[in-house]
This record gives structure tokens, sequence and C-alpha cells, in this order.
């Protein structure tokens, strides 16, 4: 998953008025971290508690059950965790009755440690045992141990219907998968979430169905590698693969944008570009990690592919959707990395024009291949160094990226109130590039045809034009 780690607070609502609920229901409030799998997770979470009586809080200072949702890809991810738990337990100093749990990536690594080294967390609960969590709670609420990070080979809260819980009702993910069967070698992912499984099509389906009812206009579809997604429906006799799955969700709704993440280079095939080149509403973005531009490195990494093998992708989407824009995560400073390696990195992004890119010094991550292996041998300067080369790099290519379309027409959908002036509002086009154009007369959840006539490294400026 490709957003790096940051903090999600998630509004209230949906709880607040409910019937069911009494002013003695418990409150949780909820902070996530980390990738989209964990935001999706998140809605996942607070279905199961509101199913369990619970009442969903945005104020930390009102809540029962404070939960954070937490990511272990990188140590400073884990850091930041450990800062936010030491407010919480300052808090808890305070108010000894409210209770403090750990759920998500952290959990699962850290298992008891939490409860042990971290004496004020009450609960540790890893990503396939959401279920549990009401058992958890009420557990901890009597002063017991309440942990439970078994991993799973089935779950994937197929029947859950999430709680939608983001702050513009327009865009939203739908999981399609759970864990990751690839074991690159510097991540601790299939640790943290256990192996790959797909979910029941039908249940992605009928969330979409629901999503397009409740107004959104634009769904994620999400997976550690959506490439591999398949679900064998044996009552239907239906065999269905990530390009069927995407032309299904395309079919529901042709008004509907249609995104998804991530996808796996050793794994995407020209029938998943095909179909997005069939449905107008697939949106023409695709998320292609390359990690390395050099091949030693990315054998080392396992990552499955060579640098020819990639730009040999890039090519097809190229040739299939010539107007996709194409962005990337890299990791810079690998083991043994060279200065060969690290140039050739910069030649892959130079040569594929990313329009954007994630991009992170390589972090050592226990029990990994790479950890138990290969020494983290690349001194922290070379690694900032060589990020900074890289991002400086990518900010060029993205500023090309955007200068491509001044003067077009796009059509943007759009999102919210521009951060910088209530008098502007801000979208994105197919091809996920940001727009800020006056409000006008225009609503966010409408399609606007913007022309673009100005540009910065990260966004487009234009105006609405009327009558296209
Ligand atoms: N160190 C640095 N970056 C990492 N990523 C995954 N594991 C690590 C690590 N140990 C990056 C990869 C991945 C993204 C989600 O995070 O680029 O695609
Ligand atoms: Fe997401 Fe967990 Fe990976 Fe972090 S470690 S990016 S939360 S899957």
């Amino acid at each position: 998953m490709s957003v790096p780690e940051k903090n999600i607070t998630i509004a209230a609502r949906e709880f607040r008025f409910t019937p069911e609920f009494t002013a003695n229901s418990p409150k949780v409030f909820m902070e996530t971290y980390g990738c989209q799998m964990n935001v999706s997770d998140s809605e996942v979470v607070v279905s199961i508690l509101k199913q369990n009586g619970y009442l969903y809080t945005d104020k930390m200072e009102e809540a029962d059950l404070i939960l954070i949702n937490t990511c272990s890809i990188r140590e400073n991810a884990e850091q930041r965790v450990r800062g936010r738990l030491d407010i919480f337990r300052l808090m808890k100093k305070k108010r000894p009755s409210i209770l403090i749990g750990v759920i998500g990536c952290m959990a699962e690594r850290l298992k008891e440690k939490l409860l042990e080294e971290e004496k004020m967390v009450d609960l540790v609960v890893g990503p396939d045992s959401y279920r549990d969590l009401h058992k958890l709670v009420q557990q901890a609420g009597t002063g017991q141990k309440a942990i439970n990070v078994l991993l799973s080979r089935e779950e994937t809260y197929a029947d859950i219907s999430p709680v939608r819980l983001d702050e513009n009702k327009i865009s939203a993910f739908v999981s399609i998968m759970r864990g990751c069967n690839n074991m690159c070698a510097y991540c601790v992912v299939p640790y943290t979430r256990g192996g790959e499984r797909s979910r029941d099509a039908q249940t992605i389906l009928r969330d979409v169905r629901e999503l397009i009812e409740l107004g959104y206009k634009d769904v994620t579809l999400l997976g550690q590698n959506v490439d591999s997604y398949h679900w064998m429906d044996n009552s239907r006799g239906d065999d269905i693969d990530f390009s069927r799955l995407l032309a299904l969700v395309a079919q529901t709704n042709s008004k509907l944008r249609v995104r998804f993440s991530t996808s796996h280079p050793k794994d995407m095939n020209d029938e998943v570009l095909n179909v997005m080149a069939k449905y107008p509403n697939i949106c023409k973005c695709i998320h292609l990690p390359a990690q390395s531009g050099s091949s030693r490195i990315l054998e080392m990494m396992k990552r499955g592919y060579s640098r020819d093998w990639y730009l040999g992708r890039i090519a097809a989407i190229r040739r299939i959707i010539p107007e996709c824009t194409i962005t990337t995560d890299i990791i810079a400073g690998f083991c043994s990395e060279t200065e060969d390696d690290h140039q050739q990195t910069l030649s892959l992004l130079r040569e594929v024009k990313y329009d954007f890119a994630f991009m992170f010094k390589y972090s050592e991550r226990p029990n990994t291949f790479a950890q138990r292996k290969y020494p983290d041998d690349i001194p922290e300067k070379v690694k900032s160094r060589r990020l900074q080369e890289i991002i400086d790099l990518m900010k060029e290519l993205s500023g090309e990226s955007k200068k491509l379309d001044v003067g077009k027409i796009l059509e943007v959908l759009a999102e919210g109130t521009s951060k910088k002036s209530k008098n502007q509002l801000f979208g994105r086009t197919s091809q996920n590039k940001i727009v800020v154009f006056p409000r006008e007369n225009y609503q966010p959840g409408q399609y606007v045809n913007v022309l673009v006539d100005d540009c910065t490294s990260s966004t487009l400026k234009g105006k609405g034009v009327k009558g296209f």
C-alpha cells in the first residue's frame, strides 16, 4: 500500500443519533495511521463496534475506549504511534477508567510486548481479530490481559458493511483482498497481515452499490496486490480474476469513478489494461511500485522482475492506455546499494516520467528476509542524500507532467473546498491530478469541466467552463 503513514482522525458521524444508542452507550475514539488499507479497516472496526452498541466520538476527551490503528512499515511509523500512546497514557492517568487498545500491524508485530512494555495499553488486537473486539474490551474492563493476534487464512470481513467515516462523502475505499504472499525482502506486511485472501466478489459489488446509493462518486478497490485477486464463485460456476472484477465494478454505474491500488509489476497483465481502456469510468492512473531501477537490487529485494521487465509493463500501459499517468514507490539506500544502482533508479524515473512517487529511505524491519540475511550497510547520510536526489528529480518530473495539461479542458470531480481559499474548490482528474478552480456555483460531488491555465509541480489550476 502506498500512502505514507499519516494520521487520519475520523470524524464522528452516523453514530450520534441512531435510536438504539443511549446516553450510557460506551464511546469509542479512533486514530488511524498507515496505508489506505488501515483506513478501510478502521471503518470495519467501527461497524463491528456499532453492532455491539458503541457510539463513535471524534473527541478523545469523551471516549471510554481509545483505539489506535497502527502501521509497522517503517521504524518512524512506529515511533509516531509510540508518541501518541504517551499522550493517551497521560489521559488515562487522569481518567483511569478509559481503555486503550492498539490494533493493526504494530499489534500483530509486537504482540504481548505491547501489554508488558507499554503498561498503559489494555488491549492488543491484530488485523484478523477485529470480530473479537467487543469480547476483548469486556475482558480488559475486568483487568484481564486482552489480546488476540491470530492471523487467519480466511478472514476478509466480507459480510461487514463498513461504516463510512470519511469527511467528504464523495470518495471511498473498498477492500477486495487482505494479506500478501509476495515476501519482498524488506517488507513486514506478510508478517503483520498474513497470507493473501480474496474477498467474495458479490460482497464487493454490494459495497459498491451501497456507496452509489449513499451518493459516492469515486471508489478505490484496495489490496496489497490487486492483480492477484481471484474468487471462485462455486454456486454460479464463476471464476473472477481482477480484470473481470474491475469490469463488473465499472458496470455498476457509468458515472462512478473506479480506481485501484496497488498493482504489482510482476502480475499486472494486459487484460487489466484492456479493461481500463474499455471503460471510460475506470480512472486512467496506475500506481506501479518500482522500488528500484537496478536489476541487481530488485533481485536482492525479491521483487520477481527486472528493470527490463518493468519497462516492458510501462510500454504496455503506454500502448494500451496512452493517456494513463503512472505513479510509483521508491526505496533509497537498500542494503548494498551502490552509487551506480542509485543512478539507475534516477534514470528509471526519467525514462518512465512518473507523475508522482512515494519515496522512502530503507528502514530495516525485524525478522524480514533482508534483516536476517543482509547488513543494513548504507550510512544514514548517504541514504538521506540519495533520497533527496530522488525527491528533487521527482519534483521536476511531476512539474513536467502537470505542464502537459495546461491548455486542456479536463473533467474534474469536485471533492471539497481548497485549503488555501474558501472561494476555490479542489478536485481530481481521471489521471488523479489535483485541480484547484474558482468555486462559482459548483458544488462538491459535481463533475466540472475545467480549462487548465496554470500549474505547480503538484497542482493544476484553472476555471470551470460550461457547455462541454
Ligand atoms: N523501508 C522503507 N520503505 C518500505 N516500504 C515497504 N517496506 C519498507 C521498508 N522496510 C515501502 C515500499 C512499499 C511502500 C508501501 O512502502 O516502497 O511499496
Ligand atoms: Fe499498511 Fe500495515 Fe503495511 Fe503499514 S505495515 S502500510 S499499516 S499494511
